[in-house]
């Protein structure tokens, strides 16, 4: 469940080129539910899912996921609860990195962790199986670099990486 409580935010507040982008926005997401948010260029849109995900911080107002307030949670703290794919496919994959590794690295979204990406063969082949469900052959492709998808495919591994860990909420 995600509740937003009379958000607001203003960028540049206070200076000639403030912006005030959302004001007193009220939403409740019940458990299950899927909803789509449309808006012209420049509404809001990707702002709002920033104050979810808490990569920008709210002038007023709370962010609640499963009735906990993360209004002051940085990324980080949140990620265990939330998947994301970003507008712009480049975000949300390590480039240098192979699909494979991304992949670990989305298993261990939020986990305390170090640095071992934990791969075996069961879990190669389990990337296999999920990568298989694009359609888009690249469960032929586990060590290829991820900057040597196209956008579309890089987007495609976007998702799987967002859901891989069944987050609570997915933006
Ligand atoms: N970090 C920032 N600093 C200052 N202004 C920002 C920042 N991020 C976004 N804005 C401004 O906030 C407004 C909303 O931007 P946002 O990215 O949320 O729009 P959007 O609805 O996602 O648009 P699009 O459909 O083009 O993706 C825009 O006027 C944008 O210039
Ligand atoms: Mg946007």
């Amino acid at each position: 469940m995600l509740r937003l409580n009379n958000l607001h935010k203003i960028f540049n507040y206070g200076k000639v080129n403030e912006n005030y982008v959302l004001k007193d926005i009220n939403l409740l997401v019940p458990q299950g539910d899927f909803i789509t948010i449309i808006g012209s260029n420049g509404a809001g849109k990707s702002t709002l899912l920033n104050l979810v995900a808490g990569t920008f911080f709210p002038e007023a107002g709370t962010v609640e996921i499963n009735g906990q307030d993360v209004t002051d949670w940085p990324v980080h703290k949140r990620a265990h609860l939330i998947g994301r794919v970003f507008q712009n496919p480049l975000q949300g994959t390590a480039a240098e990195m192979t699909i494979e590794e991304n992949l670990s690295l989305a298993v261990k979204r939020g986990q305390s962790r170090g640095l071992r990406l934990g791969l075996n063969k069961k879990r190669r082949a389990e990337f296999q199986r999920l990568l298989a469900l694009l359609e888009l052959g690249l469960e032929n492709r586990l060590e290829c670099p991820v900057k040597l998808l196209s956008g579309g495919q890089r987007q495609a591994l976007t998702l799987l990486m967002a859901t891989i860990g069944h987050p609570q909420l997915l933006l």
